[in-house]
């Protein structure tokens, strides 16, 4: 998967995403990372210019439409010179005036061979630019930040988690927190007791039914607890089945109706 970043810090996003697992997902070639200085498509050849004041008044100063434009049909060459079809790339400014970001739509996201993502600075963008580029508005939750390259590095980093062959095993994408709506449940790695505190004796049994069973009670309860907004969903789609009644044989003494019901 090939992401395209641009922004005008590009160090910020090559020293924030270039560790971990990130950094080897990049290293084997699963993801492309190309952060883009939008300052290199300024017309203004002294000062590199890419922002000015905003029509209208106010305060601050707004990123100007020709670098941004400019900097997108670099990336759409390099891209259309790169694959034979000629669909044009999803285009995701990173706002808080977006869609709240969230699991679903970083699986979406995954589903894409490239994408770019627009990091604005200063009081904004011109919106003309954005009207004319962007697919995509999205923000990562509510509250404001300085800048959009640290939302679109948490994106980033979230839809590569789901690129195959990224993590090294693919069960840990798919038992995660928000998998099936539900909090990950508890876990435990050694000692087997630490401080006092000793690891649930039915993780040790062997016993894999009993183990998935005691880690889904409490991945509901913990979701139950932290998260009740999660868990009026799950359970709208998990509706918890009441127990099964035994069958009791009819006795003249009984509250109920002759055919033995009660
Ligand atoms: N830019 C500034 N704040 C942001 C946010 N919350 N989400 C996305 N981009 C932003």
């Amino acid at each position: 998967m090939n992401f395209y970043v641009m922004t005008l810090f590009p160090e910020m996003i090559d020293q924030g995403l270039n560790n971990s697992i990130m950094g080897r997902a990049i290293d084997k070639g699963l993801i492309q990372l190309d952060a883009v200085n939008i300052r290199d498509y300024s017309n203004d050849l002294r000062h590199k210019k890419v922002d000015d004041y905003t029509y209208g008044g106010g305060a601050g100063m707004l990123m100007q439409a020709q670098p941004i434009y400019d900097c997108y049909k670099a990336i759409e060459k390099k891209i259309e010179e790169s694959h034979s079809d000629k669909k044009k790339p999803r285009v995701v400014y990173v706002t808080p005036q977006g869609r709240v970001f969230n699991q679903q739509m970083a699986r979406d996201f995954a589903k894409e061979e490239d994408l770019v993502f627009l990091c604005g600075h200063y009081e904004g963008v011109d919106e003309r630019v954005l009207e004319e580029i962007v697919t995509d508005y999205v923000s990562i939750g509510d509250y404001v930040l300085t800048g959009g390259e640290l939302p679109a590095m948490v994106m980033i980093d979230c839809i590569s988690r789901l690129v195959k062959g990224v993590l090294n095993n693919d069960v840990s994408s798919e038992t995660e927190s928000f998998n099936d709506g539900l909090l990950e449940y508890p876990q435990y790695s050694r000692p087997e007791e630490w401080m006092g505190r000793k690891v649930p004796p039915i993780l040790l049994s062997g016993n894999h039914k009993k183990v998935d069973e005691w880690r889904l009670e409490k991945a509901i309860e913990r979701t139950k607890e932290r998260r009740p907004d999660m868990y009026e969903e799950w359970i709208k789609l998990h509706p918890v089945k009441p127990p099964k009644k035994r069958r009791r044989k009819h006795h003249a003494d009984e509250n109920g109706d002759k055919n033995g019901n009660n």
